[in-house]
């Protein structure tokens, strides 16, 4: 770093829970990559050097590459395919491509995703008010990915524990991984849930179906060769479970903030449940952008936007100032249904690393919005209740979202 970009300076880890939109846009005044001292990293803001760097593996690595021992108790084990790199990262992606491609998730829509929609608004319709963060987003995503591999998604008090054991683990991740007694409840939450998965992982060797479970038997091996183990299972499940929840939970909720509080964008969904719902969706991912940031660590000196990045130096990809980045995005704060090329945000990634689960991801998103608009008549937020807040640092999305509607 030179001295002039390492001189005191806010940094961004001090905005979890502070409006992160006017810091980014003062940083990106001073260029990008920015050194941020308190995080140690560089913050890329600008779109094409957030694709650059993402592209190439090679010379900015995934940050698990030396992963310790904690963090892959921590993230189920060694099978997890964020640990992966190289070929068998290759090989791995390739079983998790097939398994979310476009032609399975309209089955898993039909069959996961509708009827746990409708179970949970079954629940709230006549009650005519509800926080749609817990009361819906968050009671439908963990269900479904539950569904989807065979394990009771009826099941309250599991779906409730699950969730806790998340929260255990995300407070740690939340904390840069710092903390001994965060450390050890992440820990144990994370046994737990493999404890968890394992009857189903064991019975699913035995008497597979077509759930997740049984085609990671199935169809990963032939990936892998012939030696997957009953850990590797579930690691893999694990970051299924993982990867697939927290963010589509508050990417929901983003995507539920817009149309609340936007009269132009709702009417328009409201008539048009095709391509008008569609962008809504992503330009809540676009605008709020749920994963608010990616590590990637240099293998070696090189340069990114024109600044020299120095062998094992951090880079934050701050993807929250590349989806608003003026150079790529006309009009980047604002909401526009029209935008061309919607879908281009960074919201998912990009390269190699990018997310596996985006179709499901919206799929999910764009059946709650809808669903919501169709049984909840005139929903709005509710005045007399706490408003929401977009805070998180992580992960961030606005909650509560406290409505009331006719019933
Ligand atoms: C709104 C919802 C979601 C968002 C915003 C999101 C975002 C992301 C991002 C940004 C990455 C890239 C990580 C990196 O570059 O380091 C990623 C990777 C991944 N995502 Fe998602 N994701 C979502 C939903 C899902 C779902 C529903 C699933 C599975 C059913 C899933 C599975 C994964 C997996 C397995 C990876 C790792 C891919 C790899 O290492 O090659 N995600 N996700």
């Amino acid at each position: 770093m030179t001295e002039t970009t390492s001189k005191a300076q806010p940094s961004i880890v001090d905005f979890a829970d502070k409006d992160i939109f006017p810091f980014l846009e003062q940083l990106r005044s001073q260029g990008s990559p920015v050194w941020d001292e308190k995080a140690q990293a560089w913050l890329v803001l600008d779109y094409d050097q957030c694709v650059e760097a993402e592209a190439t593996e090679e010379v900015f690595g995934n940050v698990y590459m030396n992963a310790d021992p904690i963090l892959e108790r921590l993230k189920g084990g060694k099978a997890n395919i964020t640990f992966s790199q190289g070929a068998e990262h290759a090989r791995l992606r390739k079983f998790h491509l097939a398994l979310l491609a476009a032609p399975p998730v309209e089955s898993y829509r039909v069959n996961h995703v509708r009827p746990i929609i409708d179970f949970a608004l079954d629940r709230i319709v006549d009650r005519g008010r509800a926080d749609l963060m817990q009361d819906l987003a968050a009671q439908i995503v963990p269900r479904v990915i539950c569904s989807l591999m065979g394990i009771p998604w009826e099941d309250d008090a599991k779906v409730a524990r699950i969730l806790e054991l998340n929260d255990a683990i995300l407070r740690f991740v939340g904390a840069n991984y710092q903390g001994d007694d965060l450390r050890e409840k992440a820990l144990a939450a994370s046994g737990e849930l493999n404890q968890m998965l394992l009857p189903y992982i064991r019975e699913r060797r035995e008497n597979p179906t077509e759930d997740f479970i049984s085609r990671v038997w199935l169809e990963a091996p032939t990936e892998y060769g012939d030696d997957l183990t009953e850990a590797d299972a579930v690691a893999i499940c694990r970051e299924l479970y993982f990867a697939a929840s927290d963010t589509t939970i508050h990417g929901t909720a983003n995507a539920l903030y817009l149309l609340l509080t936007d009269p132009a964008i709702r009417e328009r969904v409201h008539a048009d449940r095709g391509k008008a719902l569609k962008s809504l969706v992503e330009e809540g991912l676009r605008l709020y952008n749920v994963v608010q940031l990616r590590h990637r660590l240099a293998r070696m000196d090189t340069q990114l936007g024109g600044q020299t990045i120095r062998q094992g130096e951090m880079i934050l990809l701050v993807h929250a100032a590349a989806n608003r980045d003026p150079a790529h995005y006309e009009c980047p704060a604002h909401a526009d249904l029209d935008r061309k090329m919607a879908a281009d945000h960074l919201a998912f990634g990009r390269g190699p690393r990018s997310c596996v689960g985006a179709q499901l991801a919206r799929v999910e998103m764009r059946e709650i919005l809808g669903s919501v608009l169709d049984r909840l008549p005139n929903v709005r937020l509710d005045p007399d209740a706490e408003p929401p807040r977009f805070s998180g640092f992580y992960i961030r999305s606005h909650q509560p979202l406290n409505v009331v509607w006719d019933s």
